[in-house]
């Protein structure tokens, strides 16, 4: 488990912040609450009109892309390796018989799955990339979309970007986001730290105001990854994609040095 460090690791070292593991438990069961975003789930339904056929979401979590995807009518293949992501997915799904239907969910590492299906589009939004800390992970799931992408079929990765004079936190928290639900409020803030190139250790404090004037504390640590584009487009290369390309947004712009995030896209050739 990554270090808790600076004042969110001295709010869980005297027991003010409770420690909880990211995906797991009831930080599963907020996770709608937290990523309540919705600003990429047209691109990748864009996508899906532009290579129709069956799709994979990897690392699906709660089903925040793939239910929308399905309720649009294409067949989708989703994986996560949380089982207690993928309770609460099921749990959404008992009240949506029609996406259901279009749905197939499996428990398992995107960098080891296997499906007897091959897919005309595979996505991995919303930066699950980043919880792929080693080389060797990064380098098997890519190879492993690769074989599971039909002939002329793309893999579409968001992710976080590596910049080299970010301004860190340091030991400070600093103010992410508010949501609320019911009469329920999340406050959260975020410490990161450096560790080596690409590689950095986030830790979460989330305030959740009851509603009752009363409050709790909740601290996560992980580690995170985050890449280049350059090594995005080589991971492509070294797996087999014919064609790649890096953007910075989902209207397609390019990427620009500074970036925070983006997004690839790498297209199989035709044939292969
Ligand atoms: C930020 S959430 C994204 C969930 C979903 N794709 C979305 O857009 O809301 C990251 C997800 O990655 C999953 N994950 C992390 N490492 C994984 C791995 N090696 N294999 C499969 N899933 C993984 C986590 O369990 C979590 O559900």
């Amino acid at each position: 488990m990554a270090e808790f460090f600076g004042v969110i690791g001295d709010l869980v070292k005297s027991g003010l912040a409770v420690a909880k593991q990211d995906y797991r438990g009831d930080q599963a069961e907020s996770y709608d609450l937290m990523q309540d975003w919705t600003g990429d789930v047209d691109y990748y339904l864009s996508l899906a009109e532009k290579h129709p056929g069956p799709v994979l979401e990897l690392a699906c979590g709660t089903g925040r892309v793939a239910v929308p995807m399905a309720q649009a009518g294409h067949r989708v293949w989703a994986i996560d390796i949380a089982r207690d992501m993928l309770e609460v997915f099921y749990r959404k799904l008992s009240n949506l018989p029609e996406a259901a239907e279009n749905l197939n969910i499996s428990c398992q590492d995107v960098c080891d799955f296997q499906l007897d299906q091959r897919f005309s589009l595979i996505i991995m939004p919303c930066f699950s990339f980043t919880h792929l800390t080693t080389a060797q992970q990064r380098r098997q799931m890519f190879a492993r979309a690769f074989a599971h992408l039909a002939s002329s079929g793309v893999l579409a990765v968001h992710t976080p970007l590596w910049v080299s004079d970010e301004d860190w936190t340091g030991n400070q928290p600093r103010y992410s986001y508010k949501r609320s639900r019911g009469t329920q409020q999340v406050l959260t803030f975020h410490q990161v730290r450096p560790e080596a190139p690409g590689l950095v250790t986030l830790n979460l404090l989330h305030v959740i105001c009851l509603g009752n004037g009363q409050s709790r504390l909740e601290a996560v640590a992980c580690q995170e990854y985050r890449s280049t584009p350059d090594e995005l487009k080589s991971l492509a290369a070294e797996a087999g994609f014919d064609k790649h390309f890096v953007y910075r947004d989902f209207k397609q712009n390019p990427v620009k040095p500074g970036d925070h995030a983006a997004i690839l896209i790498a297209k199989k050739e035709e044939g292969q």
